[in-house]
């Protein structure tokens, strides 16, 4: 029998937002039906409304979640009804070339939930990254579903669903921040928060944030920020090699999706440093104009970090365990809890920079 709930779509590009009826079917084989309880607004969802991923009109938004697992199709070993899941956007597949060499959290055919989820007429949804998940409740493949400890509040967890996942892994298994380093994070929203809260995790020494919002840098020294530069006014890569006895930063993350940003991370970091492209650009933006011996002769590594390369199944359980215990500050992303029907004001609040995550509680 499938499920008539609300969810949140997006009709067509830069409209507003809709709460209305959709339909979710029930599980079959390889699927799992999610109650949600939790989902954050990510930058990622206004991307979406502003046709900036792609033109597959309607969207069903959202994707940043945490529920519990009400229903499973035929097969589906790995939850039951009643596990509290945080939902992922790469559930890997185990054949492919990248999981046959041991690179599962590069898997080349991650999968989603074969049916699909639709508006009472008929109409097909996209769902944001195969999820969808500013409804009561969704259809994802069961591998997109990963529990975690339960005594971890639902808006919190699911933060670890995208953003804060992404920041994290960012700093810790894309850059490889070591005890001792320093780092430089462009662009303080929620991912960019979450990489200096990973680059303390790690025990970076110095961590320089960098952003044009006063706000966003008040927040990054309560994430670990040591340093912090506002970009509107100065000079970041002067501004980094100074906090850093005039090197530059081992590890510098872009989380803004700007090829300007690109270049100053890159002329940013120390010889032999990395630079972490996190922030997604849109289709049209193309690689800073830098000279090519500048690339060779600086060394070092310049990464792009896919959900901060992280393999939900082993990263999620321990970094909500971290969260419980006291030494990752999820809560702190929090900066409202609002209502199915409050999500295009929130994209407001988050384009006038007043938010780091506005999380929707069911
Ligand atoms: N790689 C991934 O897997 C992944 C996952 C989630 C989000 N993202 C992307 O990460 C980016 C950030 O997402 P978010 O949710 O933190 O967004 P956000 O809007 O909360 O944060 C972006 C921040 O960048 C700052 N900024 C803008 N221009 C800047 C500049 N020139 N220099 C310095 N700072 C600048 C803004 O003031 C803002 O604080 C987006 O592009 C988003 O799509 C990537
Ligand atoms: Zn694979
Ligand atoms: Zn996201």
């Amino acid at each position: 029998m499938a499920h008539s709930v609300q969810g949140v779509i997006a009709r067509g590009k830069g409209r507003p937002v809709e709460l209305t009826t959709i339909i979710v079917p029930d599980p079959g084989p390889g699927e799992a039906l999610v109650k949600v309880q939790a989902c954050g607004v990510c930058h990622t969802d206004l991307h979406y409304r502003e046709g900036g991923i792609n033109d597959d009109f309607p969207f069903l938004l959202g994707h940043e979640a945490a529920g519990v697992v009400e229903a499973v199709g035929p097969d589906v070993t790995n939850v039951e009804p009643g596990d509290f899941v945080v939902l992922n956007w790469r559930a890997v597949c185990g054949n492919c070339r990248s999981c046959l060499r041991g690179k599962p959290h590069l898997c080349f055919s991650t999968h989603n939930a074969k049916q699909k989820m639709t508006l009472a007429d008929g109409t097909q949804l996209s769902p944001a990254l195969g999820i969808g998940a500013f409804a009561e409740k969704t259809l994802v493949a069961a591998g997109q579903c990963t529990p975690v400890n339960p005594a971890a509040k639902p808006e919190v967890a699911g933060l670890l669903g995208c953003g804060v996942m992404a920041g994290i892994g960012a700093s810790l298994l894309t850059g490889e921040v070591q005890r001792g380093h320093s780092v430089a994070v462009f662009g303080c929203g929620g991912v960019g928060n979450a990489a200096i809260a990973g680059a303390r995790l790690a025990g970076a020494a110095t961590i320089i944030g960098v952003d044009l919002d006063d706000r966003k840098l008040e927040w990054a020294k309560q994430f670990g920020a040591t340093h912090t530069v506002n970009a509107s006014n100065t000079e970041p890569i002067a501004a980094i090699r100074a906090a850093t006895n005039g090197n530059g930063a081992d590890v510098c993350i872009e989380a803004v999706g700007h090829p300007e940003v690109l270049r100053q991370a890159f002329y940013a970091r120390d010889l032999a440093g990395t630079v972490v492209q996190v922030g997604v650009p849109t289709p049209t933006m193309t690689m800073p104009d830098i000279p090519m011996i500048d690339f060779f002769g600086r060394g070092g590594a310049l990464k792009p970090s896919w959900y901060g390369d992280c393999l939900p199944s082993r990263d999620f359980p321990l970094l909500v365990d971290l969260h419980l215990q006291g030494r990752l500050p999820l809560e702190d992303f929090v900066s409202e809890t609002i209502g199915l029907g409050d999500i295009e004001e929130a994209f407001h609040r988050l384009q006038r920079g007043e938010v780091l995550r506005s999380v929707v509680v069911l």
